[in-house]
Parts: structure tokens; C-alpha cells; sequence
């Protein structure tokens, strides 16, 4: 009990103040509850409403696949650059400190191996575990048009349901089968799906056209993944051109930590992501980081 001797009568009503607290800057989430916004800002920096998630989780269904061998050596020294990290709770518990305190989306379905039918996945996470491990968000692969399609998005309406008990958002992540057309299309389509559902925000990918129709059509943030590795150069333009047409940020993997220099390769995507650098700025910065040995 504090000290009540010389507590000073406050007269500091500030009446001609009207009450403010700023609100959230990210799209479609006025409604959510404080817990979750907060969990929110731990991903999307709350000064530019956008987000570096690094993606390292490709081992669930991959194994160890090249640049993620060994995430003690090759990630870890990342992680001052990313405002989130994306893994499994293997490697957060194993390999991940604990003194890192920015956001963890924590890979929260699975099943199948790359030897099997990827769509026929399970929710692989207990919300309990999720809440001891303190994470920011869950994220659970949604296959529109894939043979498992109702059951990942059952995975994915059941996780928003926990999510929403406890505060805690869902990362709506959308899967292209090989057959399947990537175009915006399809795209709106899988990231419309996994939002009127209940999605807090959407992972997607970017497609050349019409993908300011997509983040258009979504009422929550939308982040695009990298994908396969091309040249820095082509992933710092894909970043941008996401970025000018309405993604909130990138869920990026294979094209930094497969990058001859991981660590400039993440410094310059954030500066596309966070200041807008143009492409070629930000592909000669990668290049000067990389010279220093970033
Ligand atoms: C894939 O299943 C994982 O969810 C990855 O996190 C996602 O694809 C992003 O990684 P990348 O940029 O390598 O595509």
C-alpha cells in the first residue's frame, strides 16, 4: 500500500482536453479487442502499420531445406533485422532465445510431408501451448481449391474461434496447389475466403496483375510470402510493387536466407517495406551492406 502521507490533491483534469487514444492503423481491425491489437503491434510496427516477418517454419512439411540447416547459425544473427519471426514451436523452443521479445507467429497446422498430400493438414498446435509460448499470432495454411480444402479451412475457422477466447489473431496462409493458377482471381478469391472467416490478416502471393485488386477486396492487412528464390534484385521489386499496391508487409523466407548475404538482403527489404524505397535504391543498398559484409 503506498504511502498516503503528502499525497498532493491533484486539480489536473485537463477539461479542455477531449479524451483521445489513438486507433489502430491496420485495416479492418477498429473492432478487435486490446489484447489482440497489442499482440498485432508486436507484428506490424505500430509507426508505419507494416511488417518484415521472417519465415523460417518451411520445415515442417520440408525438412531441413537449404539456408534453415542450422536457424542457430544462420537465423539467429537475423533476427535484430525482422519484426516478427514465423517458425514452428520446435524451433522457438529449441533454438530461438527467449530474450528475443518481437513477435513469434507460431506455424500452428501441419501434418503431411512434402512425400504426401500437403492439403490433408490438421490443426498441430494447442491453444495452451500457443499461450505459454507467448506468441503474437498463429498461422495455419488454408488450400482453396486443394483436395483438403473444407478441413483447412475448418483448421482455420476452429483456430480464430481459440483465438478470439484468448486475444490472440490468426494468420489466414494461403496455399496454391502446382495446378492451380496464380492470378488474382484466385488469389482474391483464397484471401476474401480465409477474411470473411475470420482471418485477423492473410499471407498470399503477389501476382503481376491486378494485385491492387486483391488487397482491395480483403478487409484485413495482407502479407505477401516470398516464394521461390530469384535474384535479390527481383525480390526487393516484387516487395515494393506489394507494398505500392496495398499488401501491409512481407512473410518473406527463402529469398533472405537464401541470399549469398542474408542479413543485407533483410535490411533492404525492410527499408522497401518501412520507407518505400524504390527498387534500385534499395538493390544498391543490399549491395553496399553486402560489400560490408552484411
Ligand atoms: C510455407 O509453407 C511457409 O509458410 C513459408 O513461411 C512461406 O511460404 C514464406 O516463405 P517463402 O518466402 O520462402 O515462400
Amino acid at each position: 500500500m503506498p504511502d498516503i502521507e503528502g499525497t498532493k490533491d491533484t486539480h489536473d483534469y485537463y477539461p479542455d482536453i477531449p479524451q483521445q487514444v489513438e486507433p489502430t492503423k491496420l485495416k479492418g481491425c477498429g473492432s478487435l479487442g486490446w489484447g489482440m491489437v497489442n499482440r498485432l503491434n508486436n507484428i506490424f510496427r505500430p509507426e508505419t502499420g507494416r511488417t518484415v516477418m521472417l519465415a523460417v517454419d518451411h520445415g515442417y512439411f520440408m525438412g531441413p531445406t537449404s539456408g534453415l540447416e542450422r536457424i542457430d547459425v544462420t537465423i539467429v544473427p537475423l533476427l535484430p533485422f525482422a519484426d516478427t519471426l514465423m517458425c514452428t514451436r520446435g524451433i522457438l523452443r529449441s533454438l530461438v532465445p527467449p530474450t528475443y521479445t518481437r513477435g513469434i507467429v507460431l506455424r500452428a497446422s501441419g501434418g503431411p510431408s512434402i512425400l504426401k498430400e500437403l492439403s490433408n493438414e490438421e490443426i498441430a498446435v494447442d491453444i495452451e501451448d500457443a499461450i505459454r509460448l507467448n506468441v503474437s499470432a498463429l498461422a495455419v495454411q488454408v488450400f482453396v481449391g486443394g483436395e483438403y480444402e473444407t478441413r483447412s479451412l475448418h483448421n482455420m475457422t476452429r483456430l480464430v474461434d481459440l483465438g478470439n477466447r484468448y486475444g490472440i489473431p490468426v494468420l489466414g496462409v494461403t496455399a496454391v496447389g502446382r495446378d492451380m493458377a496464380r492470378d488474382a482471381k484466385y488469389m482474391r478469391l483464397a484471401t476474401r475466403i480465409c477474411a470473411e472467416l475470420g482471418a485477423t490478416y492473410v499471407k498470399t502471393y503477389f501476382v503481376e496483375e491486378g494485385f491492387e485488386t486483391v488487397t482491395a477486396a480483403c478487409p484485413v492487412p495482407i502479407v505477401i510470402a516470398g516464394g521461390k528464390k530469384v535474384s535479390e534484385r527481383e525480390a526487393l521489386t516484387m516487395a515494393y510493387n506489394a507494398i505500392q499496391q496495398g499488401a501491409c508487409g512481407v512473410d518473406m523466407g527463402r529469398n533472405i536466407f537464401q541470399s549469398e548475404a542474408p542479413a543485407a538482403m533483410i535490411q533492404a527489404v525492410s527499408q522497401v517495406v518501412h520507407h518505400d524505397l524504390k527498387p534500385q535504391a534499395a538493390f544498391d543498398l543490399y549491395q553496399t551492406l553486402q560489400r560490408q559484409g552484411g
